[in-house]
């Protein structure tokens, strides 16, 4: 198959699209390079994919039409993935016009250049804090999604409407896939395992938002990669538009993460505690009877395992 990838050279995108040349997809990338976090780490997760001759990387930025048109030239695609965002949920609290310009109005780059130069389907990354206020875990996708608590969770909530109404106008065939925080190998650095391990492991202190309660339905990036492979593949009748909860399905709470990190590096944590966090959510949990069901999805690596194979990846990073 032929498939666009935005936001290729991050965690979930670079992950996504080795495994898709892999199975012998050609794929085109699209990454701005958005220094949230540094372009050498981003570079990293390139590696592989740089040397594989069915990847190519347009440099560029998903607002810019000019830069889609020329990765949509390149790919040709039949599926475009769209991963590329801001996708810090604190961070949006300092700067929400750049997380709605990127977030909102980017995806709306997407539709536009998709109802420019075509493909058959259009899967967009979505995320659990769309969740909000008023749902209670497991969270199901019937859920209303009507009081989204960050800047963050409000854009990705904006691209699941308007992806709605360009499913209803133009009949593109939409999928929306609602990650639960992701973790494994080239984890973003801003979230809490990478911060938490670093620090753990120099001896320094972590400071925890609340008392520890608060919890956190953790999801390893294989298997996300799994459901996203999923819903590129999915056979439906006729263009539709679905939403699918990616989880693992098993609440961890942040004091019981802290002591699996503790004890998968080898050293005593030291923990100071903070306030909650405004924009935070206090539970997350998915449902995935509904992408189980449509997708075959079902997660198969635990918490253990995960956090195994992200202590081996950081140890072999640079400090
Ligand atoms: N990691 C998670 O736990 C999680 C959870 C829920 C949803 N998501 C969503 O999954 C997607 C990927 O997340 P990630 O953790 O891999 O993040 P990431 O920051 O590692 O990857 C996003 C990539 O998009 C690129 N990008 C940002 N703005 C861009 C722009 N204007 N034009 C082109 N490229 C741009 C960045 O340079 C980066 O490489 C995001 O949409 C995020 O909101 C992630």
């Amino acid at each position: 198959m032929r498939i666009l990838v935005t936001g290729a050279a991050g965690f979930i995108g670079s992950h996504l699209c080795e495994r898709l040349c892999a199975r012998g997809d050609r794929v085109v990338g699209i990454d701005s390079f958005d220094p949230f976090y540094p372009r050498d780490m981003k570079e990293r997760n390139l590696t592989g994919l740089r040397a594989d001759a069915r990847f190519a990387l347009v440099e560029g930025d998903i607002r810019d039409p000019a830069a889609l048109t020329r990765a949509f030239a390149q790919a040709q695609p039949e599926v475009v993935v769209h991963l590329a965002a801001l996708a810090g949920v604190r961070p949006s609290l300092l700067d929400p016009t750049r997380y709605a310009d990127v977030n909102v109005i980017g995806t709306q780059r997407i539709v536009d250049a998709v109802r420019e130069h075509g493909a058959r389907r259009l899967v967009f990354a979505s995320s659990s804090s769309v969740y909000g206020l008023n749902s209670r875990p497991p969270f199901k996708e019937s859920d209303p999604c009507l009081k989204p608590v960050s800047p963050y969770a409000s854009t990705k909530r904006s691209g699941e409407l308007l992806l709605f109404t360009a499913h209803h106008l133009y009949a593109l065939d939409i999928t929306c896939l609602r990650f639960f925080t992701v973790f494994g190998p080239r984890q973003r650095p801003d979230l809490a395992i990478h911060k938490f391990a670093r620090r753990i492991a120099a001896g320094q202190p972590i400071e925890l938002f609340g008392d520890g309660s608060t919890s956190r339905d953790y999801t390893f990036i294989d298997d996300i990669v799994d459901g996203v492979v999923a819903s590129i593949d999915q056979s439906v009748p006729e263009p539709g538009y679905r939403i699918y909860n990616l989880g693992g399905s098993r609440p961890v709470a942040l004091s019981a993460l802290v002591a699996l990190l503790a004890s998968a590096l080898g050293k005593q944590p030291l923990v100071t505690y903070g306030l909650e966090q405004p924009g935070d959510m206090k539970r997350t949990l998915a449902d995935v009877t509904l992408s189980g069901q449509a997708l075959g999805y079902a997660p198969k690596v635990s918490m253990e395992e995960g956090i195994a194979r992200f202590v081996d990846w950081l140890r072999a990073q640079p400090a």
